[in-house]
């Protein structure tokens, strides 16, 4: 299989060096805005071709398109890959906002090919253990869930205005994860905010940290935290409790987390850092998914449709916070 990948940043770059080492990727072709980006990476990890990603379409002759892109160009990139017969896989969001996203899906509507979105979370070991065990019933019936995704540090000043804001950017996937593990829907959110960090967050109309109580559709209650500011480390965790048996996800070793009581050790291993520690193994089992999807093997594990559905939760979740109120999700669906 030849896979074109638009786009070798942070994200990207990482995705490139999976794609290399997997078994039935034969060969691939990269593409950056930045070329000497492109470059310097084909370079570093032995790939031959690199091409501006207009050429991905048509002289690339690629057989799957994987976009690691800046957040505005996936969804046109999303539609030209889709409308060229290509899978393709995408880093999320979809877009910036639930209207674009809407107007993706109205444009590959008569495209065949697969469309996979990376909530790689969906792959992590851990998060699919909770995912059977609610599915098995093993937990008895689950009353609430507690997530979390605690930044170690903010993102750079000019990374702010455009990254729509701390719901859509971080929370969004604890809210892919909630819907993915109860395979319930959110009927309503209660969010609020506060900026206590560096100005640039208020300066954007953003929160340095948030708090947003879910309630879903069976009536299980969800509270999910966020923050650009746990110097401790990068927290991402998901307590799942139910009337015969509770457990949690994230609470490993590498947890960033001190107990202060006598005698408790735990947690004592190097504290995540970053996303890529933190997930490692999922973006690999991802990308693994994808060439399934591909090849034709497995469908999409992660829709357009369900990245739509997560990123109305978040929207849902900024109307909240600026009008100090409940909001219903389906008040934003329209
Ligand atoms: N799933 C996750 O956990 C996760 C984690 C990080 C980032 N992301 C997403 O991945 C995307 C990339 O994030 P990043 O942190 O790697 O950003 P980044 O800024 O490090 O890299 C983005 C790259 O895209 C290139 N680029 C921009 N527009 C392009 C275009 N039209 N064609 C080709 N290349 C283009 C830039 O030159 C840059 O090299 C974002 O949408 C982000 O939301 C997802």
């Amino acid at each position: 299989m030849r896979i074109g990948l638009a786009g070798v940043g942070r994200i990207g770059s990482f995705h490139a060096k999976t794609l290399r080492q997997h078994p039935e990727v034969k060969s691939m072709v990269l593409a950056d805005a930045d070329p000497a980006r492109a470059r310097h990476v084909a370079d570093s990890l032995g790939v031959d071709a690199v091409a501006r990603t207009e050429d991905l379409f048509s002289t690339a002759r690629i057989d799957a398109l994987v976009i690691a892109t800046a957040t505005d160009a996936h969804a046109s990139l999303i539609v030209e890959g889709a409308r060229a017969g290509l899978p393709v896989f995408c880093e999320k969001p979809v877009a910036i906002d639930a209207a674009q996203t809407r107007g993706v899906l109205r444009r590959i509507e008569s495209a065949r090919a697969p469309v996979h979105i990376g909530f790689q979370r969906r792959f992590d070991s851990g998060y699919m253990a909770a995912r059977d065990a609610v599915r098995a019933g093993s937990l008895g019936w689950v009353h609430t869930l507690r997530a979390c995704t605690l930044d170690a540090a903010p993102p750079p000043a000019e990374y702010v205005p455009t990254s729509g804001g701390i719901f859509r950017d971080c929370s969004v996937h604890d809210f892919d994860i909630l819907r993915w593990v109860t395979g319930r829907e959110v009927v309503e959110v209660y969010a609020v905010g506060q900026n206590r960090g560096a100005d640039f967050f208020r300066a954007a109309g953003d929160a340095d940290a948030t708090g947003t109580l879910l309630t879903l559709d069976d009536g299980a209650i969800a509270l999910v935290s966020a923050t650009r500011y746990n110097a401790a480390g990068h927290d991402v965790r998901l307590e799942v409790l139910g009337s015969k048996d509770s457990l949690a996800v994230g609470l490993d070793d590498r947890l960033p987390l001190r107990s202060v009581e006598a005698g408790v050790t735990f947690p004592s291993g190097k504290p995540y850092t970053l996303f890529l520690d933190r997930f490692h193994d999922a973006y690999v089992r991802e990308l693994a998914a994808f060439v399934d999807v591909a090849a034709g093997r497995r469908e999409s594990p992660c829709s357009v449709e369900d990245a739509l559905a997560s990123l109305l939760i978040a929207e849902a979740c900024e109307v909240s916070r600026r009008e100090r109120r409940p909001v219903r999700v389906s008040e934003v669906t329209v």
